[in-house]
């Protein structure tokens, strides 16, 4: 079971995910963007989109850090208050996207305007991100001390994936809820080309993180224009 989910998913995962993008952006080149829907709903998107972001962004550059140079996280581990730091500011911003994720969903679920512009794909993203940070969350409290041995064992696993010569004994013992955390976050790399989250690719992040905000129109080549228009 492990070599199948960890050993061989990864792959199909990616080449999924790899293939799916070439076909979005040769078929379908205009509906590359995150679909904004500022112009429909502004105030719940501001406070669900600002706390999501900060949060997951920062925690996503701690797992990439952890990728890239796990010596790195040991060498700041290695003195404790430094350890508490790191984690504890792990779990806030975790938190801090847990929040605005909720918010999200709630103003996808709960606004006409926005639930109207809501595809299956929509509900299905939101859903796997939930489960994603809710496993992540479940690793910070539930296991300590998560950073350590995220270096030590699903990093090595990571790297051994990535050079074609998986290793699935670093991560065969690990407990249940950090395997669902794991094999989670290759389905949502996986889903990238079939949703808004294409937009990861063009994003510029330093300008995203400190412009003014901006209403952005988007493209379809539905025209789904008209439930806007009866729930005006
Ligand atoms: C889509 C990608 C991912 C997202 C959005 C994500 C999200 C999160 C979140 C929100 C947390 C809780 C905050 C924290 O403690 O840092 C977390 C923790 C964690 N994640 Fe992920 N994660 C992703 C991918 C991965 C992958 C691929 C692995 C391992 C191969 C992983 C391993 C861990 C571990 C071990 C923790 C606990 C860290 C700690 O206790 O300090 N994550 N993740």
């Amino acid at each position: 079971m492990n070599t199948l989910f960890f050993g061989y998913m990864p792959y199909l995962l990616l080449a999924t995910a790899i293939v799916g993008t070439i076909y979005r952006y040769t078929t379908n080149k205009f509906s590359w963007s995150s679909q904004s829907s500022q112009f429909l709903e502004n105030r719940a998107l501001f406070f669900g989109s600002f706390p999501w972001h900060y949060g997951i962004v920062l925690v996503l550059l701690g797992h990439i850090i952890g990728l890239l140079t796990p010596s790195t996280i040991f060498a700041w581990n290695s003195a404790p208050l430094r350890l508490y730091i790191l984690e504890s500011s792990g779990l806030a911003l975790g938190l801090l996207a847990l929040f605005g994720l909720i918010a999200l969903m709630y103003r996808r679920l709960t606004n006409n305007r926005v639930k109207a512009l809501t595809t299956s794909w929509d509900v299905l993203l939101l859903i796997i991100l939930l489960i994603q940070v809710v496993t992540g969350l479940g690793n910070a409290i539930l296991y300590r001390w998560g950073s350590n041995w995220y270096a030590a064992a699903a990093v090595p696993w990571m790297r051994s994936v990535l050079t074609l010569s998986p290793n699935v004994d670093y991560v065969a013992n690990l407990p249940l809820i950090t395997k669902a955390h794991i094999f989670n976050a290759m389905l949502f790399i996986a889903l990238i080309p079939f949703t808004r989250l294409v937009h990861f690719f063009v994003i510029n992040i330093y300008k995203y993180l400190w412009r003014p905000w901006q209403v952005v129109r988007w493209y379809s080549r539905e025209v789904r224009t008209e439930n806007i228009v009866q729930y005006k």
